[in-house]
């Protein structure tokens, strides 16, 4: 499987530098994935290259222009393929890693726009958007950085680019919850060890182990996932039990959400 993003920025290099290192680049190197970039400057027809304006009606900041980005988009389609334009703003809905997935399955090519300075021209919503993503809460000074959030989190999950097919599949956000605790040598750190199933060889006990941390953390942190999580009967058991032990403990019911506790 190949998967390929077209990315419209007026800063290209931004894209590019990340695109250059580590796994994505490897990918890229491998044909697993590819990565268009545009500017709209060069879709401009004035002498100053210009892709922003004064906003109507006044106030501070600029906004960006539709005549360059109509051109570009224009442009783009003429080789017939099917594509998915997103504007990355902090207005879209959020971005998640069911998202992700979906992203891997879809046979339109992505076509993300990076908005800049205060705002861009609401016909540009209107004429060439088909979805807005954002990445959370917070305002970033641009597009940029959510596009690559986007093209990294799809990226390994096409089969080959993390060279072991498992390990994206079998983290445990995949399931819904949270990753759990890992370990690596020396078996004793600073009077810290390692949990001693880690070091028992007994896969059976390893991958029960591991389970039920990230359950366990995902109960403590981020008891909201649970109610979304895939979960077998034996994991509502565990967490049955770590609610019980926990309401025990604190003398007070717990107010999860969660619906086995
Ligand atoms: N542009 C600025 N902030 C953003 C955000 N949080 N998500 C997507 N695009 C953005």
């Amino acid at each position: 499987m190949r998967r390929g993003f077209d990315v419209v920025t007026i800063f290209p290099g931004m894209i590019e530098s990340y695109l250059g290192e580590s796994i994505v680049n490897r990918a890229i190197r491998n044909g697993l994935l590819d990565v268009a970039v545009y500017n709209p400057r060069d879709y401009t027809k004035d002498r100053h290259r210009t892709v922003d304006d004064y906003p109507y009606g006044g106030g501070s900041g600029m906004v960006m222009k539709v005549e360059p980005l109509y051109e570009l988009l224009t442009d783009l389609r003429k080789d017939g393929r099917a594509r998915r334009v997103i504007l990355l703003t902090p207005q879209g809905r959020t971005f998640d890693q069911q998202m992700a997935e979906e992203f891997v399955q879809d046979d339109r090519r992505p076509v993300f726009i990076c908005g800049r300075y205060e705002g861009i021209d609401e016909r540009v919503r209107e004429l060439l958007v088909d979805d807005e993503l954002s990445i959370g809460d917070y305002v970033m000074t641009g597009g940029e950085l959510a596009a690559l959030v986007i093209i990294d989190s799809v990226a390994r999950l096409i089969p080959g680019v993390l060279g072991d097919d498992a390990s994206s599949r079998e983290e445990s956000f995949s399931w819904g919850i949270l990753d759990y605790p890992h370990y690596t040598r020396p078996p004793e750190f600073l009077g810290y060890g390692v949990p001693a199933v880690l070091l028992s060889g007994n896969h059976a006990e390893i991958m029960r182990w591991r389970r039920r941390e990230a359950l366990r953390r995902t109960l403590e942190r981020r008891p909201d996932l649970l109610d979304r999580a895939r979960l077998t009967e034996e994991d509502t058991r565990f967490l049955r039990e770590l609610c019980s032990d926990r309401t025990k403990s604190s003398g007070e019911d717990t107010d999860e959400s969660y619906k086995g506790c």
